[in-house]
């Protein structure tokens, strides 16, 4: 009911706030076999980490995961697995001048509404500290995704206005991807990012960002018609992270100019002529490209004074100082990532539960 857990068959159970102790997730229905170690996390959580880059905020997380059970001898042992995350560099006074504040554009005002509590030191469970969690977890689903040739990326698209220059969204170059702190697609427009970001962390303000999410692999058939649809629950975990504004599979709203003799992507037996549907038709993948697009808003944490009101319903000057990111977007790549290759594994252990014995059906359409 509290909405703390996610997933059917791979389900993750976040638990934690940003300046507690630790943070920390258990996931139940996990296959048993998988080779697992501490290490394994070490790479997506330092892609999802702060402080790595002057682009991003500077908390600095040692971000080492524990695990603690359901792993026997480096495998998935079948049972649950518990990983724990200590937080190491929690700076809480930071937080003491906006106790009594509700920023706006933040969840303050709608937890304490809520719960009639909050815990304000970093923004305690609405904070994105959160998401290292479901990164990790998405560690493990993406090693057994892969195991069946499912490979899950995703890079940023557009940073406020900037847009990628030249680039063709079909021939992606990951390795370019992930050789700048931006996730960005085209390495020669690095500078021009780096200047762009200077010059809005100088100003004191922050901006949005689009982040683009593709799954190669996927076979046809994965997704539940007709609640438990693939693009329904891809909509639902995007959606789910912090600071995001919209989701669009395949076209997304630009289907909306398109006439349908442009948008449906006609079939032939070498391959669909196009992916407009991002790979899913009627909640099922089609074998092609699952394609996400993600709309983050600008972090609503400014040193800029803005208006707000206080505890007792007065209205005061809310600055917020501390260590936050200018762009949540760009750290925000291996999150959306993370929740797609969740996502895919719950669908595809349902799929194999419910049709596993269905196998091969012709024709199969290349994806
Ligand atoms: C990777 C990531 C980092 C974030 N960092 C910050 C931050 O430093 N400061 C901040 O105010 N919000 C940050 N946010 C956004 C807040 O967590 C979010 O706006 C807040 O919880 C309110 O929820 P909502 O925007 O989804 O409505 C971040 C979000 C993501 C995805």
């Amino acid at each position: 009911m509290s909405s703390n857990t996610f997933g059917k068959l791979f389900a993750v159970t976040t638990f934690g706030e940003s300046h507690g102790p630790a943070i920390g997730c258990v996931i139940d229905g996990c296959p048993p076999g998988i080779p697992i170690a501490p290490e394994d996390f070490t790479h997506d959580l330092a892609r999802r980490a702060t402080g790595r880059t002057r682009h991003t905020s500077q908390r600095r997380e040692a971000d080492e995961v524990e695990i603690l059970s359901g792993v026997h001898e480096g495998r998935t042992t079948g049972t649950p697995i518990a990983l724990l995350v200590r937080n190491t560099d929690a700076r809480s006074k930071d937080y003491d001048a906006i106790a009594r504040q509700f920023r706006p554009g933040h969840a303050d005002y709608t937890y304490w509404q809520k719960y009639g509590i909050r815990d304000p030191r970093g923004g305690g469970r609405s904070s994105a500290r959160e998401t290292t969690m479901r990164v990790a977890a998405a560690v493990i689903a993406k090693k057994w995704l892969a195991g069946r040739g499912v490979v899950v990326r995703g890079h940023l698209a557009q940073i406020g206005e900037v847009l990628p220059h030249g680039f063709d969204a079909r021939t992606v170059d990951w390795q370019a991807v992930e050789s700048n702190p931006f996730f960005w697609p085209v390495t020669g427009q690095v500078p021009e990012l780096e200047a762009y970001m200077d010059a809005l962390r100088k100003s004191g303000d922050s901006v949005g960002a689009r982040v683009r999410v593709v799954a190669e692999g996927v076979p046809p058939g994965w997704g539940e018609p007709v609640y438990g649809k693939l693009d329904a629950e891809l909509a639902s975990a995007l959606m789910s992270i912090n600071a995001t504004k919209g989701v669009e599979i395949g076209a997304g709203f630009a289907a909306v100019a398109q006439k349908g003799t442009e948008h449906r992507d006609e079939i032939t037996p070498d391959g669909f002529l196009g992916n407009h549907a991002g790979g899913i038709l009627g909640g099922i993948s089609t074998g092609q490209a699952i394609e996400c697009g993600v709309a983050f808003k600008p972090t609503s944490s400014l040193r800029l004074p803005g208006r707000t009101v206080d505890l007792d319903g007065n209205p005061v000057e809310v600055v917020t100082t501390g260590r936050h990111d200018p762009c949540v977007g760009i750290r925000a790549v291996p999150i959306c990532e993370a929740m797609v290759a969740l996502v895919l594994i719950d669908q595809a252990l349902r799929h194999r539960a419910q049709c596993g014995d269905v196998g091969p059906v012709h024709p199969r359409i290349p994806g």
